[in-house]
């Protein structure tokens, strides 16, 4: 299939672009470079520096490239950037994502794959968290993603672009090329690797008195492989016809922010120095994700679910790229 890949420099994008490539598919991908990089994409990987916010440019590499799907990765993802600058959050993740969707459209193609998020359930009213959970986003980020869902599901009754819309828990991990390397750093898996590295001081855990067994919050972390291998799979449940489904895209099993220190404590042999700060505004006590729908509909089980060894992974990158990709 070809498949036009949007943020495909990026941390989930890079590591989808490489295995749909190893799996025999036509990837071109798009992205501005702010926060990815190119070093995350082989010389072989047809690649536009693009913006969404370029519609006509982002029509033109449609129109000569004729994608039959899009794969949507391109967005901004600091949830509390996104509380002080939604300006920028609902431009970038709602109006530039439209101008992906347009070219898709107008250029005949069927299928969009788009990086929804677990932000969309807001504060959990139960667990594990279904797809039929109530959409109840707590900030301008998860508003923004469900803005898109919505967007996508008028296509669909219009237009007849289908779509898998997976809605990810906590993206983690590394596989041997490719790992996380934002700038900022907000996600703990690899801010607490950088504090056992002694590459900052100390790890923050925001709050030690939830309701949880030792008092930090809960969440649930899917291997980038993973999510990588059910992107694969939704572009396969597409083209074989499937009606468009928003699905869940977690382990099933939650780790606190304490058991992940403890993680890295174990895989690196070096102790993590923590400090304990206020709670921070807006976080769930435990956010952890029923996937029986991804299971069932992609056929699909996560084959890292075990947190020690997620965390080797990120571990093992980051030992290879100290200073992330432009170290
Ligand atoms: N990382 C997670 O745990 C997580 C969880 C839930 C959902 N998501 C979603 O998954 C997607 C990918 O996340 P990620 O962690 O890989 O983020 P990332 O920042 O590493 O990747 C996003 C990529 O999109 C590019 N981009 C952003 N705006 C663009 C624009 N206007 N034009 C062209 N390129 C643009 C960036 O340069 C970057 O390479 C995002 O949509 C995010 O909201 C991520």
């Amino acid at each position: 299939m070809r498949i036009l890949v949007a943020g495909g420099a990026g941390y989930i994008g890079s590591v989808t672009v490489d295995l749909l490539q190893r799996s025999g598919h036509e990837v071109h991908v798009i992205d501005n470079l702010s926060y990815g990089h190119q070093a995350a994409l082989s010389s072989e990987t047809a690649f536009d520096v693009a913006d969404l916010s370029n519609g006509d440019a982002i029509k033109a590499i449609a129109e000569a490239f004729q994608p039959e799907a899009a794969v949507h990765f391109a967005a901004f993802i600091a949830v509390g950037e996104s509380v002080v600058k939604p300006d920028i959050y609902y431009r970038n993740n709602v109006t530039n994502a439209q101008n992906l969707l347009e070219a898709l459209r107008l250029t005949g193609g069927k299928y969009f794959v788009f990086s929804s998020t677990a932000a969309v359930y807001g504060e959990p009213t139960a667990i594990p968290i279904t797809e039929d959970h109530p959409i109840a986003p707590e900030n301008p980020y998860g508003h923004s993603k469900r803005m898109f869902e919505i967007i996508l599901e008028s296509y669909d009754t219009a237009y007849g672009i289908k779509h898998v819309i997976p809605r990810y828990f906590n993206a983690a991990g590394a596989t041997e090329t490719l790992g996380e390397d934002h700038h900022p750093e907000t996600h703990l898996i690899p801010l607490v690797i950088q504090a056992a590295m002694g590459q900052r001081e100390n790890i923050k855990v925001f709050g030690a008195d939830y309701d949880t067994p030792d008092g930090t919050c809960i969440r649930d972390y899917i291997h980038v492989e993973d999510l990588a291998q059910a992107h694969l799979s939704a572009l396969n449940y597409l083209a074989d016809g499937g009606a468009s489904v928003k699905l869940n895209l977690g382990n099933g099993a939650g780790y606190s922010v304490r058991e992940v220190i403890a993680s890295v404590e174990r895989v690196s042999g070096r102790p993590v120095p923590v400090v304990e700060a206020e709670r921070r505004a807006g976080d769930a006590s435990r956010l952890i994700a029923a996937s029986d729908r991804a299971r069932t509909i992609l056929n699909w089980t996560p084959k890292h679910p075990d947190l020690d060894d997620i965390v080797r992974s990120a571990w093992d990158w980051r030992q290879k790229h100290p200073d992330g990709y432009e170290g």
